[in-house]
């Protein structure tokens, strides 16, 4: 049988025809089926994609402990007396891929958890506080400053609270480390932002950093993207897959006079909570 797809008018998906009699040995009576051939593309890709994911996520969880005994064995040697200055500088060059290999690891096996969403109506007020206290309390941030933004009236959402603690912790953890002007403090912040009759709620890191560049920027949410040479550029990927897992969006938005701002909208989430 011919599978050809063909596009039956301009600008409607493509699709390919299979016939079928509605009665053995009569012609007079057929049935045509006509297969969206995007469709169809697509479950294959999600196929090809679900598949990889698995398999990407047990190659990574079998690294994990030789990976560990690795870096075990080279903080004992590190402690060797008898390790002269470039021995030493040796095994502290294991460590620190080793510890770069783990965040690889540890993004991968995060990332092949993601679909599992447990959303709960969240009022993102008490959220940002909660997580600005939480992340300065087990961070050393020295002069930088992180201020959690809130709103009079509650900013509802629904969202899997873990996730969303991933995501904005990946979004806080880069704009300390890149939303800096050089020699200064970095002044970052979680706003928390109500729904509008335009617009779903929205929360935001902002930074007062030197922005991001625009053909830098369409690359940061690329897997392995990164302009710094410790990081392994999954951050701001695995922030955006975790978003879509909760039918959110994240996306860049420049600061008008300098900065970035990193913008989660809750839409769809709170449409779902408000027709349920
Ligand atoms: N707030 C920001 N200001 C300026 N540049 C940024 C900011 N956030 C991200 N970037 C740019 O986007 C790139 C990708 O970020 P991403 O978080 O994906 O990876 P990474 O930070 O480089 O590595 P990792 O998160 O694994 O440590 C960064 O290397 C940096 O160039
Ligand atoms: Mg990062």
């Amino acid at each position: 049988m011919d599978e050809t797809a063909v596009a039956l008018a301009e600008g409607v998906p493509e699709v390919v025809p299979r016939f079928t009699r509605l009665a053995a040995n009569d012609d007079s009576h057929t049935l045509i089926f006509l297969d969206d051939t995007s469709l169809v593309s697509r479950r294959a890709e999600e196929m090809t994609l679900s598949s990889l994911g698995r398999l990407s996520a047990s190659i990574a969880h079998e690294i994990r402990n030789p990976l560990a005994a690795i870096r075990y064995s080279a903080q004992l040697l590190a402690e060797s007396p008898d390790l002269n200055a470039e021995d030493t500088r040796m095994v502290e060059i294991i460590n620190n891929h080793c510890v770069r290999l783990n965040d690889i690891v540890e993004n991968i096996l995060q990332l092949s958890r993601r679909d599992r969403s447990r959303p709960e109506m969240l009022d993102l007020n008490d959220w940002v506080l909660r997580f600005v206290e939480e992340y300065s309390e087990s961070n050393d941030i020295g002069d930088d400053s992180l201020r959690a933004i809130t709103q009079a009236r509650a900013v509802e959402a629904l969202v899997d609270p873990q996730h969303l603690q991933q995501v904005v912790w990946n979004l806080v953890q880069n704009a300390l480390r890149y939303g800096r002007m050089p020699g200064e403090p970095a002044r970052v912040m979680v706003i928390a932002r109500n729904a509008t009759e335009q617009g779903p709620p929205l929360l935001e890191v902002v930074d007062r950093g030197p922005g991001i560049p625009p053909k830098v920027a369409a690359q940061i949410f690329e897997p392995f993207f990164t302009t710094h040479e410790m990081g392994t550029g999954l951050g701001l990927y695995l922030a955006r897959q975790m978003c879509d897992a909760n039918q959110a969006t994240l996306e860049y938005v420049p600061v008008p006079g300098g900065g970035s701002c990193f913008r989660i909208s809750l839409g769809a989430s709170v449409r779902m909570a408000a027709s349920a």
